[in-house]
C-alpha cells in the first residue's frame, strides 16, 4: 500500500495558508525542496497536493486530462468575473466553446493581427521621449489592452472605455492575492474589498455590453483593422463568431460576455508582464540586450517588424522563452483528481486539490544549469532537446493549453522589436519583489528609463 505524501505542518485552522499567503514563491520552492515530488499542504477546506515532476504533470495535464478537470478554488469571486467562459468552464461546455473559439486564434488568422499590434505599439512611442521614466508594466498593461480588446472585438476602443477596463482591471487582481483569512469571510459580507471587486466588475460588464451593442449595430461587419476569412470574407474576430453562432441559436448573451470577460483578463495581463520581467531582465543583462538588438537590426534594418519578420526572431524568441522560464505570469495551475489515484508512489484521494507550479519546476536544478542565471542560449535547441516535455510549461499543456499561446508570442516580439530599435529601458531599481495573485506581479512599480538607441 502506498503512503500519504510528506509536507510541512501547518496551524489549526490556517493551515499552511499564512506561510503561502507571506511568499507563496519561496514556500512552494522550500516545499519541493524539502520534500520532493510531491508534497501535501494545506491552503483551504481541501487537501493540496504539489507535484513538482515533469513526468507528472505531463500524466495529469496530457495523458489523463479528463480525470483531472480544474480545480473549483471554493472561491466564487473568479466565477463571479469569468463565469462559464473558456477558462473555468468543463466538459461539453468547455468542448463547444473552444471549438467555436480556435478559429480566432489559428496561425493564420493571428498573423493578420501583426500590423495591428504594431501600429498600437507606434502610437504608444508617439507618448515616449528620450529621458522619460515610466512605469513599464503599466505602459505595457494598456498597450496589450488596447491590442486585445480591437484583436478580439474587431473594433478599436475608445480613450475612455480603455481607461475604465485598466482602472477596473485593478482591483480585481488584489482580489485573488493569497491571504490566509479570506476563506473565513464570505463573498456576500460587505467588507471594502469585496464592494470593491463588485463593483469592478460591474463597470468591466457594462463596457463589454456596451462594445457588444456597438458590433451588433453595424451588423458585424469588419472593422477597419479587422482580418477576414479569405473564402467566406466574413470577419474571424472571436466577437463576430460568437455573434453569427448566437444567430444559429448556439450561444446566449451571457455566454458572450463570460467569454469576453475572460479574454479580457486572460488575453492582456500576462502577455504584459511577459514583456515586463523581459524588459528588467535586458535591463541587467547588456550582453542579451546587444545580441538581440544585433538581431533587430539585421533582421528589420529599421523598418516596423511584421508578422513574417517575427518568424525570423529567433534569438528575440529564446529571450522571451527564458524571461518566461525565471518569471512565469502564470505560476502555478491547479486541478483536481477526481479519483483516488496513485501519483509518485503516493496514494492521492479523491477529491483533492493538485498544484502544478511553474515557478518551482522552471527553476529547479534538475533540469537546468545554473537555473537563476538569464541564459536565452539555454533554448538553442541541442541544449532544449534533453529536457522532458512538462520542464518548461508557460502555457499549460494539453486540451487545456493557452489558446492564446501564437497570439501573445507574436505580440511580444513585434512589441520588443518596435520598441527596442528605438530605445533601451534602463533599470535601476532593486531586485524585483514578487507578489502572487492570480498571475505573478511585480510587488512595486518598474520604474525604467528611457535611453534613445
Ligand atoms: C504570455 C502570455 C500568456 C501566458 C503565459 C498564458 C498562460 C496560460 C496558461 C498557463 C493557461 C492554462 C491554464 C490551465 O491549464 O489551468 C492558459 C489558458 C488560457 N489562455 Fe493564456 N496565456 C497567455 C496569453 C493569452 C492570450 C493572449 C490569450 C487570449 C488572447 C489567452 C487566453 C487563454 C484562454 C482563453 C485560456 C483557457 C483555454 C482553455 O481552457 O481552453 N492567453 N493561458
Amino acid at each position: 500500500m502506498s503512503i500519504r505524501p510528506p509536507g510541512p505542518n501547518g496551524v489549526p485552522l490556517f493551515g499552511n495558508g499564512q506561510q503561502f499567503a507571506d511568499d507563496p514563491f519561496e514556500f512552494m520552492t522550500a516545499c519541493a525542496d524539502a520534500y520532493g515530488d510531491v508534497v501535501n499542504f494545506d491552503l483551504g477546506p481541501i487537501p493540496l497536493y504539489m507535484l513538482t515532476n515533469p513526468r507528472d504533470i505531463n500524466r495529469v495535464l496530457v495523458s489523463e486530462p479528463q480525470r483531472f478537470p480544474k480545480l473549483d478554488l471554493g472561491d466564487d469571486a473568479i466565477y463571479d468575473l469569468l463565469g462559464d467562459g473558456l477558462l473555468l468552464s468543463e466538459g461539453e461546455t468547455w468542448q463547444q466553446q473552444r471549438e467555436l473559439a480556435n478559429p480566432a486564434f489559428h496561425g493564420r488568422r493571428v498573423r493578420t493581427l501583426g500590423d495591428t499590434m504594431v501600429n498600437h505599439t507606434e502610437s504608444m512611442l508617439t507618448e515616449w521621449s528620450d529621458g522619460d521614466h515610466r512605469d513599464i508594466q503599466i505602459e505595457m498593461a494598456r498597450l496589450t489592452v488596447r491590442i486585445i480588446v480591437t484583436a478580439m472585438l474587431g473594433t478599436d476602443i475608445e480613450e475612455e472605455r480603455i481607461r475604465t477596463v485598466q482602472e477596473n482591471l485593478e482591483p480585481l487582481g488584489a482580489r485573488f492575492e493569497p491571504n490566509a483569512f479570506r476563506r473565513l469571510i464570505p463573498d456576500w459580507a460587505p467588507t471594502a474589498e469585496n464592494r470593491e471587486f463588485r463593483a469592478a466588475i460591474n463597470e468591466l460588464e457594462a463596457v463589454i455590453d456596451d462594445i457588444i451593442a456597438d458590433r451588433r449595430g453595424t451588423g458585424y461587419t469588419a472593422g477597419a483593422e479587422t482580418a477576414v476569412d479569405a473564402d467566406t470574407d466574413e470577419p474571424m474576430d472571436l466577437l463576430s463568431l460568437l455573434l453569427r453562432a448566437q444567430d444559429r441559436g448556439e450561444q446566449t448573451d451571457q455566454q458572450i460576455r463570460d467569454e469576453m470577460m475572460t479574454m479580457l483578463l486572460a488575453g492582456h495581463d500576462t502577455t504584459a508582464l511577459t514583456l515586463t520581467y523581459t524588459w528588467y531582465l535586458l535591463s541587467q543583462h547588456p550582453e542579451v540586450e546587444q545580441r538581440m538588438h544585433a538581431e533587430l537590426d539585421s533582421v528589420l534594418g529599421g523598418d516596423a517588424p511584421t508578422a513574417s519578420d517575427a518568424r525570423q526572431l529567433e534569438y528575440t524568441e529564446r529571450v522571451l522563452n527564458e524571461a518566461m522560464r525565471l518569471y512565469p505570469p502564470v505560476y502555478t495551475l491547479f486541478r483536481e483528481a477526481t479519483t483516488d489515484v496513485k501519483i509518485g508512489g503516493y496514494r492521492i484521494p479523491a477529491g483533492s486539490g493538485l498544484m502544478l507550479p511553474q515557478w518551482v519546476v522552471h527553476r529547479s536544478p534538475r533540469w537546468y544549469d545554473n537555473p537563476k542565471q538569464f541564459d536565452p542560449d539555454r533554448w538553442k535547441p541541442e541544449r532544449a532537446a534533453d529536457r522532458p516535455r512538462f520542464a518548461f510549461f508557460p502555457f499549460g499543456g494539453g486540451p487545456r493549453h493557452c489558446i492564446g499561446k501564437q497570439f501573445s508570442m507574436l505580440e511580444a516580439k513585434l512589441i520588443l522589436g518596435t520598441v527596442a530599435q528605438e530605445y533601451r529601458l534602463d533599470y535601476q531599481g532593486d531586485a524585483l519583489n514578487l507578489r502572487g495573485s492570480l498571475t505573478m506581479h511585480p510587488k512595486e512599480p518598474v520604474a525604467m528609463e528611457l535611453e534613445s538607441r
